[in-house]
């Protein structure tokens, strides 16, 4: 079957729909740069998200708690000028759709006006099923996320995977339908356990994109520094290394630092 991304046609929110009705998997990764957004669009991704996970990967937080509406506008920013064809979502960081409607109104307004994302992504169930659709009617495309919220991480004391319990698979599927509801044009699944997002999968009209979340989501989702091998730390469980980019940068770095210090760069060839 032939996927839109073989296309060059702009993936929108009912591109993805169709997808999914197609049973062809989504497939998403993070970008937080033009650099990295123009090889995350040559490989023909769907949906590239500015996540606010651009606090660990690009700016040097522990978490994505200090990360502030300027700085994940600036990054999606970069991202929009970049991407023609995939959608591009911005992640609204934490405490930015949380106080009044008026301010989630227009700082999620300013990711489409000002940094030229398509959509936006909260986290949350049920609780922002009503913020989601004042976005939705107001024409702000929302994909929703739940399961591990990282921005709770100060509330839940860690980072767990989710839908353990039978009462826990409930309250996952409830808080799915209810964005589904709302508007949502897509859930994101983060480390729900894979049977449990198989099963809300299977209960849905709108796609779930899935993270530590098993095969059986619409499609998937990925920090893309895992993928390349560059977390800093261990890969966590949930990501496979498709190329070892990290180790080949840390080559390219020690072999420039060498023949620096060796005197054989810069040679004739890159004098003037
Ligand atoms: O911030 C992020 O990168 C995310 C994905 C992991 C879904 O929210």
């Amino acid at each position: 079957m032939k996927s839109e991304c073989a296309s060059q046609k702009k993936m929108t929110v009912r591109g993805l729909l169709r997808l999914r009705e197609a049973g062809t998997r989504i497939v998403c990764l993070t970008a937080y740069d033009a650099v990295m957004a123009r090889f995350a669009e040559e490989a023909g991704v769907d949906l590239v998200l500015v996540g606010d996970s651009l606090g660990m990967t690009q700016l040097g937080f522990s978490s994505t708690i200090p990360v502030t509406l300027e700085q994940s506008l600036m990054h999606t920013a970069a991202v929009a000028r970049t991407v023609r064809r995939a959608l591009v979502v911005g992640d609204m960081p934490f405490m930015t759709y949380h106080l009044t409607p008026e301010q989630t109104m227009s700082n999620a307004a300013r990711y489409l006006q000002e940094a030229g994302a398509d959509a936006v992504k909260i986290e949350g169930g049920r609780a922002f099923a009503p913020v989601v659709k004042r976005l939705v009617e107001a024409g702000v495309p929302v994909m929703g996320h739940i399961g591990l919220l990282p921005q709770r991480v100060k509330a839940e004391g860690g980072y767990f995977v989710t839908g353990k319990t039978p009462a826990a698979a409930a309250r996952l599927l409830a808080d799915a339908l209810a964005l589904q509801k709302a508007g949502a044009f897509a859930v994101v699944l983060e480390c729900v356990k894979a049977e449990v997002a198989a099963a809300i999968t299977a209960k849905l009209e709108i796609p779930t994109i899935g993270i530590g979340s098993g095969p059986g989501c619409s499609g998937e989702v990925q920090v893309l520094y895992d993928i390349l091998g560059m977390s800093g730390e261990a890969t966590p469980k949930h990501a496979r290394v498709f190329g070892a980019a990290g180790a080949a940068v840390r080559r390219a770095f020690s072999a420039y630092r060498r023949a620096v210090v060796d005197g054989t760069f810069p040679g004739p060839e890159q004098s003037f």
